[in-house]
């Protein structure tokens, strides 16, 4: 259980926040593919990339772990070994679609499973597209549960057109990775830009990547030619609690140092920005293909918008921490078209609805795919679930310090993709 005080002050100085959990995922997989050694700077130790260390490690890949250092050197496109027992994903869905992707075509049989949540998670959405190239994916039930068996490939994976049901940088991921050895070239069709690491750092080792309007074309490749470093910057999605926090918490102004601020994220900003928020992006510089800033946040009196389409993707993971703006914001809130957040980590349209309102009772409500939020109604302490869901439990913490306090069940969550968040708020 942890017990979190209203913040008696407003917050002030500088903050540091974790490595980019979507880069330190990518950073592992193309560097284990790669043809040298790389070395992986400010890479996120968080449970989820721990769990994509590990499944590369299962399948031969040698990482040496320096902390937030790591050095990997690559086995090549086809040098990845069969793994001797199942692979766990733990909690991670980008560890598992990723690398369903990038086991697709394979020469060698992989199990994969996961814990109670990814278990419950849909695999469908990547296992259809990755059948059309060929792979050959069993799951569990007609949503392709885990535990998912790849089968060894006999042939080579085809490219495909793919148009996405759903903006998903997940399932794009994986498709672009199983296309990385195809016979022909892969398209994908986005129904909205979802965040474009994958495609940024496969242009960094090498392949042909091209984007036309919604359309990205990547041509297979022989081999992928590894930099010899990659820096991972600080994660916009761990900045986001701070941003928040600082946005509502009077007397606060705080610089969040060297944040990842590709467009395809930085929605959190777009959108607090348009909610009264005071934010400065300082010192913009580029490396390894993705731009990053200090984030300069300042206390400020914020008011209701309403937003969703194509803003969706680009704070897919911000929207807990939004809706906790939006009930200190004037007026009502209104977030459309959020139906993935029914697929997330926890269902965290219900999660929201259900814990959010212990603290601001009627603040929250669901009406179909849009999430609603009645801004200033009454605040109060309450003991609230996390779910075993990181982004809710750091969402329900932010809540209770700028509001009248919060207890939390099961904290430990917050180790998936920020595992010092609470010394961080304590400090
Ligand atoms: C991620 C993509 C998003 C996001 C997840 C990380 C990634 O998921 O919610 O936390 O690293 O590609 P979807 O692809 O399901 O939208």
């Amino acid at each position: 259980m942890k017990k979190i005080l209203p913040l008696t002050h407003g917050l002030r100085g500088t903050i540091e926040v974790p490595g980019d959990k979507s880069i330190s995922h990518r950073a592992v997989m193309l560097s284990s593919l790669g043809d040298s050694t790389v070395e992986i700077k400010n890479f996120l130790r968080g449970a989820d990339c721990l769990s994509t260390i590990g499944c590369m490690r299962a399948m031969g890949v040698d990482v040496v772990d320096g902390g937030d250092r790591l050095l990997i050197t690559g086995r090549g496109l086809d040098g990845l070994t069969e793994p001797t027992n199942v692979l766990d994903a733990g909690n991670s869905g980008t560890t598992l679609r990723l690398l369903l992707g990038l086991l697709s075509g394979q020469k060698f049989l992989t199990t994969f499973t996961g814990d109670d949540s990814l278990r419950r998670r849909p695999m469908g959405r990547v296992i259809e597209p990755l059948s059309k190239m060929g792979a050959k994916i069993v799951g569990r039930n007609s949503n392709k549960n885990l535990p998912i068996t790849i089968l060894p490939s006999t042939e080579k994976l085809c490219g495909i057109e793919y148009e996405m049901p759903v903006a998903s940088a997940q399932v794009k991921s994986a498709i672009l990775l199983a296309g990385l050895r195809a016979e022909s070239p892969t398209t994908i069709i986005e129904p909205h830009p979802s965040r474009d690491h994958t495609e940024r750092m496969l242009s960094a080792f090498g392949a042909h990547i091209e984007r036309n309007g919604r359309a990205i074309t990547l041509e297979s490749i022989e081999k992928l030619s590894a930099p010899p470093s990659i820096e991972v910057p600080g994660d916009i999605s761990s900045a986001a609690y701070w941003i928040v926090l600082a946005s509502l918490v009077e007397g606060s102004d705080v610089v969040i140092k060297n944040v990842g601020v590709n467009e395809t994220r930085t929605g959190i900003i777009d959108v607090m920005r348009s909610m009264g928020a005071a934010i400065e992006l300082r010192n913009q510089r580029s490396s390894g293909g993705e731009l990053s800033a200090d984030i300069r946040v300042m206390s400020s009196e914020l008011h209701g918008i309403e937003f969703g389409g194509e803003m969706i993707p680009r704070l897919i993971d911000e929207i807990p921490i939004i809706a906790v703006a939006a009930a200190f914001a004037e007026g009502d809130t209104i977030i459309n078209d959020v139906g993935e957040l029914r697929v997330k980590e926890s269902d965290r349209l219900a999660a929201i609805v259900e814990e959010f309102n212990r603290l601001a009772a009627g603040a929250f409500e669901a009406a179909g795919d849009s999430l609603i939020v009645h801004g200033r109604r009454k605040f109060r302490a309450e003991r609230c679930r996390t779910r075993d869901d990181h982004r809710m439990a750091m969402s329900l913490s932010i809540f209770g310090a700028a509001a009248e306090g919060v207890e939390l069940d099961r904290p430990s969550c917050v180790e998936i993709s920020y595992p010092n968040f609470f010394e961080v708020l304590k400090a």
